[in-house]
This record gives structure tokens, C-alpha cells and sequence, in this order.
């Protein structure tokens, strides 16, 4: 079965069942305090908190996924970054026996797996929350022996929630038989064990209970039914693979991986390097997703995940002289271009960026390449056991090389890394980098304790409002992968950090000028309305911020141009700005830009 296939029949099968087919939504979750889409119910979550009624009772989708969690698994049979997750959700409507019987009806009847070859997990009680005897019975009535299910305690089965509050509630795992062979291990073996005979399918939440803020698990006035299944591991079994590189999910990717293998002169690959072949495979995957939804290389938050994945590959395909034979910068696009092709008539999104995608991986590898030889070089002067904390990060601020990869080099080689020493030394530096700013403001900080004149208070009101301007004209003049990374404003300028990997043109700068004085023109009215904090990010307004909102926040906007998460104030029309200027645009940090503005 080609996973077209499969992927068409889990989305028939649970329509026919009366769900909605939802599409996937972007790795970049609405909720800001998320920082990637681990799982499917990531865009369901205001509905399953009970806090935005949904529009239907029943959903089902296949959901882009990233896990940093997994990263170091990554390589093994049946971890990935990314990956694709089949779901299906009831809100308030069936809840553990139709999600049982709609799973086991899946498995059985329409992917024809055998049922002998199914295991099962349940919630054993534990922290006052009962067993889950109510699941243990459904299995039990479906024919299941009660040998093959097994009961875990929280960790294993007990999913969410998500934050430190929210829905949560007991779990029932498949679990899929890989092989008959006795456990490794040589002891009693069942769905968990390391000895890698078994491997989890399904995952089906029955989600009951609310954890509050005391830590305590209420029960839910309306209870909903959260499942995931990890595609790449369901296809593999269902095309007789041993993992999702052999697939049709990930061959060509491989293909090309092992060609570029063999076009140089003949590396050595012996060792962990097979697994590096798929670490890469799984890793370019990913940063194509990343990027075409919207992330772009950096140092923080989603942007450095990107760039530790990517320069992870770029400096395994140099070790492994992957792409020897190519020119220089070829590999890593055409193994982008795979990806694109693999996905990007399911993924749009991948086709519509694939200049983007393209661009940002040789522009990083063209960055990093250049510091790698030369980290290499100094890395390769070490000759005592340990690398020291001082030495990682020197490996780290002169050549880029992020702490994950000197640990990978420093394993093949046999050393350890001090990374308490790393973080200390990272520590050190950021402080010495504060210490710098505030010599330069005076050791007035950034200005939090200025007292500002009423005059002064207005004119920070109206700089207020054009950012907002600023950064919707922004996004529509150089497009959504601009997000606001910082602003700072103070009577006489506003200062706005947004990501972006390249200098703006001069053109580009006279068009979100004259769009902003446009805006300002047409006299758009600015209204403020008070939500819940689900409906906010529903409505669609920019919210880049990671602070922590609280359940009631202020959504302003501007006309209908702008919308945004933000605390006040504002002017009440546009027209009270006047004129705007950009003054300058610099370069802030690497791939963030900075513009400085005024009003005259
Ligand atoms: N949210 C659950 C999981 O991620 C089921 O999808 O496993």
C-alpha cells in the first residue's frame, strides 16, 4: 500500500464516520507559548479546553509535526523531527468505546493488519487518579486477551496536558508486533520493552480530566477523545519496512543521500555513519517544513532548532564527504528538491516556497561552510579527553558550530564535552553583553524607569500605532515570514526587529513607507475589544510575543488592516500620526533586520 493510500483511506474512513476532514495547520502553532506543532490536537486545543465552542462535533486530519524531544533518537528505526500525525477527535461527542472500536475497525478491516499482531496499553492508577478498568473491559470485549494488555502508570499512559493547566486524561496504546522473535532482553516482554520487538501505533487520549492551577485533576464537564498515529511507523509496517527511511515517505530522499555517497572518493561508513545517512535524510525534511512555514535561520527560539539541524547535516556531509564529485553548495538543494517533490503536492506550501527554501539553505550553508573548515581544524588540535566548556564554546561563538555538534564530533572521536562548563561560559558571555549595554545607556537600563511628559506619553502612543502599521506593511511587502522579533519605542522614534534574511532594497523601503502613509490617510478607525485568549489567536491576530498572555487579552485593530495582540495604548484614529519616515534599516542580528522610524 503506497502512503498515498493509506493517507486517503484514514481520511475516508473517519468522514464516512461523520468527521470533518481539517487540514494540517503550520509547525508555527497560534498559541505563542508553544514553540512548534508536536501533535494533532496542537490546533484543536481552545476546543478542547472547552473554550471556544467548535464547529463540529467531530474532526480527523494528518498533521505536521516537529519534536525536538526525539532529536537525539533521531536515526533509530522509529524516531523523526518531523513527522506526520493521523487523527482523529470527538469534542464532547464518542468517547472510549467509539474510539476504540473506530481504531480497532481501521487497523483490522481496512488496513488489513492481523489482530494478533496488535498489543495494548492502559492506564494502571496512580496519583489518586483510578485505574482505567472501563478501557481494560472495551479491549476485553472486542476479544483482546487480557496478557495482551499491559498497564503503565502516568508517564507511559496519562497524556497532557499540554502547558502546566488544561485537558488531560488517561491513555490506551497500540502497539504493533514487529517481530515474534524472544526478547532480547530475556525477560517478559510486552508493548514498552527496550528490546525493540514492539512498536507504538496508536495513541488514543481519552481526555476527562482538567488539571488546575493547584495541580489537581477535576473531571471534565465535556469529555473529548484526542488520537494520533505516527504515520511514518504505520507505513513502514504497512509496506514491510523495518523503519520510514525504506518507504516511499523517504526513499528518493535516500536515494539521492546514497548517491551523493558514492560520487566522492570513497568515505569511510563504517560505524554510526549509516544512521548519520538517515539523521540526514530525516533532518532536511524538517528544515524544508520549517522554512516553508515561514522559519528562517537564526539564534533563537524556532529559527535556531532550524539552524542546528541544518548544520548538523552540513557538517556530517562534510565528514562523510557527502556530495565529494558535486560543486560546492549542490547537495543540500538537491536534496531539498526531493523533499519538494516527495510532498509538495500534499504540502503547497513546500511548491509555493520552494525559492525560499532553496535560498536559505545555501545561504546557510555558504555561512557555515566557510567557519567549518576552520572549526574543524581547531577541533581536530584536541587531543585530551574532555573537550572543556571554554573550548565548546569558542567552537560555538567563532565558528557557529552549535553545542550539538561538537558533542556528535567529540563521540566519534571518543571524548566527552564539559556542557555545564558550555552553559557557564554562555552564561558569562550574556552577561558581559548586558554589562556592555547598560555602560552605553548610562546605567539607565533601556528606559522602563524613564517618567515620561504627558507630551512625550502621546507622542509614544502614536509610534505605538504606526508599528503596528509598520508590521502588517511589512508582511505585505516582503511577506509573512516577517515577524516582529523585538520593538522598542521612546518619544522621538520607534525601533522595530523583525525576521528577515536579507537587506531590504530601496524599493521595498519606499513601499512600506507609502503603505503606512497611505494607511494613514484613509483615517482608519482603532478599536480595542477584550476576548478570550482562544478566540484571540482563532481571530487571527499576529501575536509573536512569547510572554504569557492571560485568559482575557486586548486585541487591537486598525481598520481592518492590522490586527494584533497587544497591551495599549493607541491613538483613535490614523490620521493623528501625520507623516511616516523611515530613517534606517540596518541589520539587527543575523537574519533579523531592525528599522528605525519617526513620525513628522
Ligand atoms: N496528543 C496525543 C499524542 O500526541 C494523541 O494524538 O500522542
Amino acid at each position: 500500500m503506497t502512503s498515498q493510500e493509506i493517507r486517503e483511506k484514514f481520511l475516508k474512513f473517519f468522514e464516512n464516520k461523520g468527521h470533518t476532514i481539517v487540514p494540517s495547520s503550520s509547525l508555527i502553532p497560534d498559541d505563542p507559548s508553544v514553540l512548534l506543532t508536536t501533535a494533532g490536537m496542537q490546533q484543536f486545543a481552545p476546543y478542547l479546553s472547552g473554550q471556544v465552542k467548535p464547529p463540529y462535533k467531530r474532526a480527523c486530519s494528518i498533521q505536521k509535526c516537529f519534536r525536538t524531544v526525539d532529536i537525539d533518537e533521531v536515526g533509530d528505526e522509529t524516531h523523526h523531527t518531523f513527522f506526520e500525525m493521523l487523527g482523529n477527535w470527538s469534542f464532547g461527542d464518542y468517547f472510549k468505546k467509539g474510539a476504540i472500536d473506530y481504531a480497532l475497525d481501521f487497523l483490522i478491516s481496512e488496513l488489513k493488519i492481523p489482530i494478533e499482531k496488535l498489543w495494548f496499553t492502559v492506564f494502571k492508577g496512580e496519583n489518586n487518579i483510578p485505574k482505567d478498568e472501563e478501557a481494560i473491559d472495551l479491549w476485553m470485549k472486542k476479544g483482546i486477551p487480557k496478557e495482551k494488555i499491559f498497564e503503565f502508570g502516568l508517564k507511559d499512559n496519562f497524556w497532557g496536558p499540554t502547558g502546566l493547566t488544561g485537558p488531560c486524561g488517561p491513555c490506551s496504546e497500540i502497539h504493533y508486533e514487529r517481530t515474534e522473535k524472544p526478547c532480547s532482553l530475556g525477560k517478559k516482554c510486552g508493548p514498552n520493552c527496550d528490546c525493540g520487538r514492539f512498536v507504538e501505533i496508536w495513541n488514543l487520549v481519552f481526555m476527562e480530566y482538567h488539571k488546575n492551577e493547584k495541580g489537581e485533576y477535576e473531571t471534565l464537564p465535556q469529555k473529548n477523545i484526542d488520537t494520533g498515529i505516527g504515520f511514518e511507523r504505520l507505513t513502514a509496517i504497512l509496506q514491510n519496512k523495518k523503519s520510514g527511511y525504506e518507504t516511499d515517505l523517504f526513499l528518493p530522499i535516500m536515494e539521492e543521500i546514497s548517491g551523493a555517497k558514492h560520487s566522492g572518493a570513497a568515505p569511510d561508513l563504517t560505524g554510526g555513519s549509516p544512521r548519520m545517512l538517515r539523521i540526514i535524510a530525516d533532518h532536511i525534511r524538517g528544515a524544508c517544513f520549517l522554512i516553508a512555514d515561514g522559519v528562517l535561520p537564526s539564534n533563537i527560539e524556532q529559527g535556531y532548532i532550524l539552524r542546528r539541524i541544518l548544520r548538523r547535516i552540513i557538517g556530517q556531509g562534510k565528514i562523510l564527504n557527502l556530495g565529494e564529485g558535486l560543486p560546492k553548495g549542490v547537495l543540500l538543494p538537491n536534496l531539498a528538491k526531493k523533499v519538494i517533490g516527495l510532498y509538495g503536492d500534499i504540502y503547497p506550501e513546500l511548491k509555493k516556497r520552494q525559492v525560499d527554501i532553496l535560498t536559505v539553505i545555501q545561504k546557510e550553508e555558504e555561512k557555515f561552510g566557510r567557519a567549518l573548515e576552520n572549526g574543524l581544524r581547531e577541533f581536530g588540535k584536541i587531543s585530551h579527553k574532555t573537550i572543556s566548556g571554554q573550548e565548546a564554546f569558542n567552537l560555538f561563538s567563532t565558528y557557529g558550530f552549535p553545542l550539538e555538534l561538537t558533542k556528535e564530533l567529540a563521540k566519534e572521536k571518543g571524548l566527552k564535552v564539559d556542557e555545564r562548563g558550555f552553559q557557564e561560559e554562555l552564561k558569562k558571555h550574556q552577561e558581559i553583553s548586558r554589562a556592555g549595554l547598560e555602560k552605553k545607556f548610562g546605567g539607565h537600563g533601556l528606559g522602563e524607569t524613564r517618567v515620561f511628559s504627558k507630551k512625550d506619553e502621546e507622542k509614544i502612543k502614536k509610534l505605538h500605532t504606526a508599528t503596528h502599521l509598520l508590521h502588517q506593511a511589512l508582511r505585505d511587502v516582503l511577506g509573512e515570514q516577517v515577524k516582529q522579533m523585538g520593538s522598542d519605542i521612546n518619544p522621538e522614534r520607534l525601533r522595530f526587529d523583525f525576521s528577515y534574511p536579507e537587506k531590504m532594497t530601496l524599493e521595498q523601503i519606499k513601499k512600506v513607507e507609502e503603505l503606512v502613509n497611505q494607511k494613514i490617510k484613509e483615517n482608519l478607525p482603532v478599536k480595542m475589544e477584550e476576548m478570550d485568549k482562544g478566540k484571540a489567536l482563532k481571530s487571527g491576530a499576529l501575536s509573536f510575543f512569547k510572554e504569557k498572555y492571560g485568559e482575557r487579552i486586548k486585541v487591537y485593530s486598525v481598520g481592518g488592516y492590522s490586527k494584533e495582540i497587544c497591551a495599549g495604548p493607541h491613538v483613535e484614529r490614523t490620521k493623528e500620526l501625520g507623516g511616516f519616515k523611515i530613517k534606517k534599516e540596518q541589520s539587527s542580528s543575523a537574519e533579523i533586520r531592525r528599522i528605525k522610524a519617526v513620525l513628522e
